[in-house]
């Protein structure tokens, strides 16, 4: 069973805040998400549009509510640096996806990582059994954020993903499991 809190979580560490995303914060996640490298490598919309970060923003409660996702904007000095989330849950396993980007003006100072180890320390507290992570074999900043957040690499799936130019590639899954396990 997921303790799943009925408020959306904050999550604080000296250098980062996550907290739920904001209404103002549709311009911001408008102007990142034109960045190349979060289109090539997540599965936003593209042409990524005002209306679709107004709507992605406005559907989040909703979605936290029907614990589907858990979607929480990162902030450095007032400014929007990331996007982190827990999404794919199935809730009767214990298990979640994580996604993220960093915007590139914050890239380089291991940002990700950190965010991706505060919402998993969070997941793994509310009762998640397994968080796990996909990420394009060429995504090498991506697959060492997941390593220093204590995640392992778990496997390849082979022809898992399609690219953005309709090629067919490798998925690199890496994987993150709680201290304490539940395990047969
Ligand atoms: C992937 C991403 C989130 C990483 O952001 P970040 O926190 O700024 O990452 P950093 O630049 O600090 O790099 C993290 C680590 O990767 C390493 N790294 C970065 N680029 C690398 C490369 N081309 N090859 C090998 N290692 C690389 C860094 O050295 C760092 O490791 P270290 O701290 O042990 O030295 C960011 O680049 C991004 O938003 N990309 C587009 C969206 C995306 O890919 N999301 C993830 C989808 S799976």
């Amino acid at each position: 069973m997921i303790s799943w809190p009925i408020t959306e979580p904050v999550l604080v560490d000296k250098a980062l805040m996550l907290r739920p995303w904001h209404l103002d914060d549709v311009n911001s996640v408008y102007e990142i998400c034109q960045d190349p490298a979060i289109q090539e490598f997540t599965t936003v919309p593209v042409p990524y549009t005002r209306e679709i970060a107004d709507f992605w923003i406005r559907s989040s409660p909703q979605k936290y509510l029907e614990r589907d996702k858990i979607s929480l904007a990162g902030i450095r000095n007032g400014e929007i640096v990331l996007s982190v989330s827990i999404h794919g849950i199935h809730e009767f396993d214990h298990v979640g996806e994580i996604g993220y980007w960093v915007s590139p003006n914050a890239r380089g100072e291991g940002l990700a990582a950190l965010a991706v180890k505060m919402i998993s320390d969070f997941g793994f507290a509310i009762g998640f059994r397994r968080l796990f992570a996909i990420t394009l074999p060429d995504n090498l900043a991506s697959q060492k954020s997941l390593i220093n957040a204590g995640f392992e690499l778990e496997t390849v799936l082979r022809d898992r993903m399609t690219r953005r130019n309709g090629t067919q590639a490798n998925a690199v899954v890496f994987a993150k499991f709680p201290d304490v396990k539940i395990t047969d």
